[in-house]
């Protein structure tokens, strides 16, 4: 028996990295899930692979940063499943790195702030809905341990995570009465497409646990929190990060 037997489950951003590592998990505990990607070739490729597993998913085309879009990713999904257990708001980008908040653009901030929070945002605003009909649900949202702590020059991402870890305890203080349990996870470093342009530039000996997560580090922690496992749990910010934020650094000379 699955831990997600006979639920609907819907992952934006499943086309890559994390997203794609939590719809095959998902869908090998059982549930049919909603692969939602802007682009679809790789977003494909993950129902394919769920489907070859002989499990229902389907592809759904979205912008998470479109209201529209959203609403109409949530519909689909409905339409096409009947109902939406869970709804993992993944889906996110990194904007520009490196500039001090002075120099950053209107642009590049709107940017960041429109994919990373208004995302998880309207994400959550129509999933709710559906979920109160139903009597229940459980919402994930991915933020970052740089929305708990700041990184010089990612500004506009770091608020973007922060309000993501803010956004979750809301809505678990306003519908966790209702069976809607909310709750983000806040990986550390993660092997994925959206690092691998500076994974060298890491020490990984700075990580405690050594080295980088795995997307299914941080998959297996979302099913965690999708499953009744963890009933009791909602409005949580949980690390993933092999210790990086359980550590103050002080780098020693030598
Ligand atoms: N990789 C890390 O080290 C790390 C660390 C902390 C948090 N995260 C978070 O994980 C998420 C990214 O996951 P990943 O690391 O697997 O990266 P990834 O780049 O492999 O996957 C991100 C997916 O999101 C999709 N996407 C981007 N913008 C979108 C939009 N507007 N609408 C719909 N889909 C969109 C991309 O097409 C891609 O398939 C982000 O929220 C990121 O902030 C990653």
């Amino acid at each position: 028996m699955g831990r997600l037997d006979g639920r609907v489950a819907l992952i934006t951003g499943a086309g890559s990295g994390i997203g794609r590592a939590s719809a095959i998990l998902f869908a090998g505990e059982g549930a049919k899930v909603a692969v939602v990607d802007r682009v679809p070739e790789g977003a494909q490729e993950t129902v394919r692979m769920i489907r070859d597993a002989g499990v229902e998913a389907i592809f759904v085309e979205a912008d998470v940063s479109k209201s529209s879009s959203v609403e109409q990713m949530v519909g689909a999904t409905a339409g096409q499943f009947g109902r939406l257990d869970v709804i993992f708001n993944h889906a996110g980008i990194q904007g520009a790195i490196g500039l001090p908040t002075a120099d950053i653009t209107e642009e590049d901030f709107d940017l960041v702030i429109n994919v990373n929070l208004k995302g998880v945002f309207f994400g959550c605003k129509y999933a709710i809905p559906l979920m109160l009909k139903q009597g229940g649900g459980a919402i994930i949202n991915t933020a970052s341990i740089l929305g708990q702590a700041a990184m010089a020059g990612g500004t506009p991402y770091c608020i973007s995570k922060a309000g993501i870890i803010q956004l979750t305890k809301q809505i678990a203080s306003e519908y966790s009465r209702f069976n809607i349990r909310a709750n983000c996870i806040c990986p550390g470093l993660v092997r994925t497409p959206l690092i691998e342009p500076y994974f060298e530039v890491f020490r990984l000996d700075s990580i405690p646990i050594g080295r980088a997560a795995t997307p299914e580090d941080i998959a297996r922690v979302a099913l965690f929190l999708a499953s009744d496992d963890s009933a009791y749990i909602t409005g949580a910010a949980v690390a993933v990060d092999g210790g990086c934020t359980a550590e103050a650094k002080l780098l020693l000379k030598g």
